[in-house]
């Protein structure tokens, strides 16, 4: 029976993942644990500082966890104003967590890379599995070399660790912190409230992005494959749709005719021209068939619904 532990739950992808999760394994079989308190879970919930190994272990003990899912990092454009931290956080913390995980025979660890793992001298359209990776934030260099890691593990320890190269994650659900790829949720709040956005991205920025669900589901889905289909133990590219600002501006209109966007780049720019466009991820398809389902104008349609009923 699955025991699991998220790490970093109090994220945007936390709360998500653990309701999916606990309709599959049940709802008394997930701890959500943060380095803050959650508020207000329905869940178990529980203090872990990722950096502290004896907390986790703790917590892995009391709670006979079998599997992880350890999400708890700083992301890029606030991982640039504090390098220092972020590799810290980002890189000690999944250290700890293989370490700690090794000792104790967890069956599986979950944990998640970037788009931000790429780089300029990468091929930026339909970016494949392997190719030049030469990342230049330090977000980026922690996922890069945290994918590094995990093949370590599960080369070496036997560790049965699996990733995702998520893009960007577009959700209403929890308000994420410090990426770059946020402008394309914050636009959306900001659309409803003032029919205007300023968009710290030039229109014609292109990334790849994916929708909650089509996250959550692909996350589960890695991570149910038997184990044999897996090929790729670094991380997965994982792809769904790619869009400009401009455009996903443009989708926003049909249904707000009056919204109005501006753009006024700034550092995240050049962190964006560093990343893919657009993402190869065959062998998602392949090993596990993935496949996205929601394309833009059906993510906009969903957003608007759902941050409109919360306004
Ligand atoms: N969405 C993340 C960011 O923008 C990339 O993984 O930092």
């Amino acid at each position: 029976m699955e025991k699991i532990l998220i790490l970093g739950a109090g994220g945007q992808l936390g709360k998500e993942l653990a309701d999916a999760l606990s309709k599959v394994y049940g709802q008394s079989n997930i701890i959500l644990s943060d380095i803050k308190p959650i508020e207000n879970s329905e869940f178990v919930t529980e203090i872990v500082d990722v950096l502290n190994s004896e907390q986790i272990l703790t917590v892995l003990k009391k709670h006979a966890i079998t599997h992880i899912y350890h999400l708890a990092a700083i992301l890029s454009a606030a991982g640039e104003k504090n390098p220092a931290l972020a590799w810290n956080i980002n890189m000690n913390g999944l250290l700890n967590v293989l370490e700690v995980a090794v000792g104790l025979q967890i069956k599986q660890v979950f944990w998640p890379s970037s788009i931000a793992a790429f780089g300029p001298n990468t091929p930026r359209v339909n970016t494949p599995q392997f190719c030049i990776m030469d990342p230049n934030t330090m977000y980026g260099i922690t996922k890069l070399t945290g994918e590094r890691l995990c093949e370590y593990y599960f080369l070496k320890k036997g560790l049965d660790v699996r990733s995702l190269r998520y893009p960007g994650i577009i959700s209403y659900a929890t308000p994420p912190g410090g990426g770059t790829t946020d402008y394309a949720i914050h636009i959306f709040h900001e659309a409803l409230k003032h029919q205007k956005y300023t968009c710290f991205l030039s229109e014609n920025t292109e990334l790849p992005m994916i929708y909650m669900p089509d996250a959550v589901r692909a996350t589960m889905e890695l991570m149910q494959a038997p184990k044999e289909k897996i090929s790729v133990r670094s991380s997965y590219n994982l792809a769904a749709i790619s869009f400009t600002p401009k455009q996903i501006a443009q989708e926003i209109q049909k249904h707000i005719s009056q919204f109005q966007i501006n753009y006024q780049p700034d550092f995240r720019q050049s962190i964006a021209d560093s990343w893919p466009k657009s993402i190869d991820d065959s062998f998602a398809r392949k090993d596990w068939n993935w496949k996205h389902e929601y394309n833009l104008p059906e993510i906009v349609k969903d957003m608007l619904f759902h941050i409109q009923k919360s306004l």
